[in-house]
């Protein structure tokens, strides 16, 4: 079967252009937001522990095998896995896995916004100077007071959807790589500040020792898969947005080199994120498990008290803002590029169409957090939010994880990934293939077994 050479999207104009389009999908509120408040709510430590191991060695093989099987394809996720099954001799079934993937993205994408919106609040209220010399209470009520307002939220989240749709209509490889290049490492630099800041503060120690002791009497069944899936999530695993970007990377880069800079800069980016907002949390009796709204509550007060803190705040926040950015727009490009391949739609139409009903879904998750709050509209104890969150998260990605491994190393020809990924039969080919093989299904299957209690 012949192979396409080029996506009918188009492709990165370098593999430098691929590292930075894929940590900018990488990086995001799953590293600045999500990482420290889970961390918070699941004891510390031992949680850091496994979602670090997870990292290593579900997440990076995962990683290059999704982007593998996407360059190979050059085609939306739902086109290449039917594809590349063909090719291999394999059941059509493995299109749904692609479907699978456009499902969770674009339920992921429906909070990820709401939440992004919270960060452009941000942005408005830091300009203004309300974070100057204020106190954690006085930090702690600009976040009720936002949340609690259902019409300022979906006002946000509508912004931020409507900036989401103008990059991705205009095509994922247009501007914001640009913007990208500068402003991640801008991003990486803040948080360097905010962590010598942390320093000054008289519970650094604290801050880290909660990150780095691992104390396996605080962590939970469900804390481990909650740490499994986050490594999901915050490598954007599992549901195509990586796939999809390997479909416009050019031939011969090698996938294995990208794949170790993507994740590294990702993992830093978290543990940085933490070691900052931590010793604040104890610096000023905060409580760590205090849920979403950890680093909206926290952050603030570190700037509120340092030189410039209005500037600061005000640029942290953008930088934020970015970073949810380049991460929205890869979970809703595999529904966009399908659109534009089998619905004849063009990219315009394509993303008002999927930013329409992204956007209506996420109206859900603004109600979470006030009107729909309370324990009447609450199933398993949790909002609607929180469920979306912890299924897509924890169930969905991982599960498509696992199905990406399955198909790249059981049911692809051996020769096949071997040319894909430029290696030869070496040590690291070997070593990529049995954790696969092996590793990542058994400790998928296993943490799960374990999360609904069947052992
Ligand atoms: N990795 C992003 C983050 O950490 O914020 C979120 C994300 C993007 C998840 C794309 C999944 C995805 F496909």
């Amino acid at each position: 079967m012949s192979q396409l050479r080029e996506s009918i999207h188009g492709q990165w104009s370098s593999r430098w252009i691929f590292v930075l389009a894929a940590t900018g999908s990488a990086v995001g509120l799953g590293n600045i937001w999500k990482f420290p408040y889970i961390t918070g709510e699941n004891g510390g430590g031992a949680f850091v522990l496994i979602y670090l191991l997870c990292i290593a060695v579900i997440g990076i093989p995962i990683m290059m095998a999704e982007i593998m099987l996407g360059r190979r394809g050059r085609r939306s996720p739902i086109n290449t896995m039917r594809h590349l099954a063909a090719e291999e001799g394999r059941s059509p079934l493995w299109q749904y896995l692609g479907w699978a993937g456009v499902l969770a993205g674009v339920l992921i994408l429906s909070y990820y916004s709401v939440i992004a919106g919270w960060s452009l609040a941000y942005v408005a209220r830091a300009v203004s100077g309300v974070f100057e010399g204020a106190t954690a209470d006085a930090v702690g009520l600009v976040f009720s007071d936002l949340v609690s307002d259902p019409e300022r939220l979906l006002a946000w989240h509508t912004i931020f959807m409507v900036m989401t749709m103008v990059v991705v209509a205009r095509g994922v490889k247009g501007g914001l790589e640009k913007a990208v290049s500068y402003l991640m490492p801008a991003l990486f630099v803040l948080l360097i500040i905010l962590v010598g800041y942390a320093m000054s503060t008289d519970h650094f120690v604290d801050g880290l020792s909660f990150l780095f002791t691992p104390d396996f009497s605080k962590l939970t069944t469900d804390g481990v898969l909650i740490a499994m899936g986050h490594a999901f999530f915050t490598l954007s695993l599992g549901m195509g947005a990586i796939m999809v970007y390997g479909s416009y990377l050019p031939e011969h880069t090698s996938i294995a080199k990208t794949t170790f800079m993507v994740a590294g800069a990702d993992t830093l980016v978290a543990l940085l994120a933490g070691m900052a907002i931590f010793p604040i949390v104890f610096a000023n009796g905060l409580e760590p498990a205090s849920g979403p709204g950890l680093v909206f509550q926290t952050l603030p007060i570190a700037f509120g008290q340092m030189p410039g803190g209005t500037f600061f705040a005000s640029l942290f926040f953008v930088l934020l803002v970015f970073a949810a950015w380049s991460s929205a727009i890869s979970l809703i490009e595999p529904l966009v590029a399908w659109l534009v391949e089998n619905k004849n739609m063009t990219r315009i139409m394509a993303s008002v169409w999927a930013g329409m009903g992204t956007w209506l879904l996420g109206i859900g998750t603004v109600l979470s957090f006030n009107v729909l709050s309370g324990k009447e509209y609450q199933l398993f104890d949790k909002t609607f939010f929180d469920l979306l969150d912890y299924l897509t998260a924890n169930i969905m990605l991982p599960l498509g994880g696992l199905l990406i491994a399955v198909f790249a190393v059981w049911q692809m020809r051996k020769q096949s990934s071997m040319d894909e990924l430029e290696m030869s039969n070496t040590t690291g080919y070997q070593l990529w293939r049995f954790l696969l093989q092996y590793i990542t299904p058994i400790a998928v299957v296993l943490v799960f077994l374990r999360a609904i209690g069947v052992i």
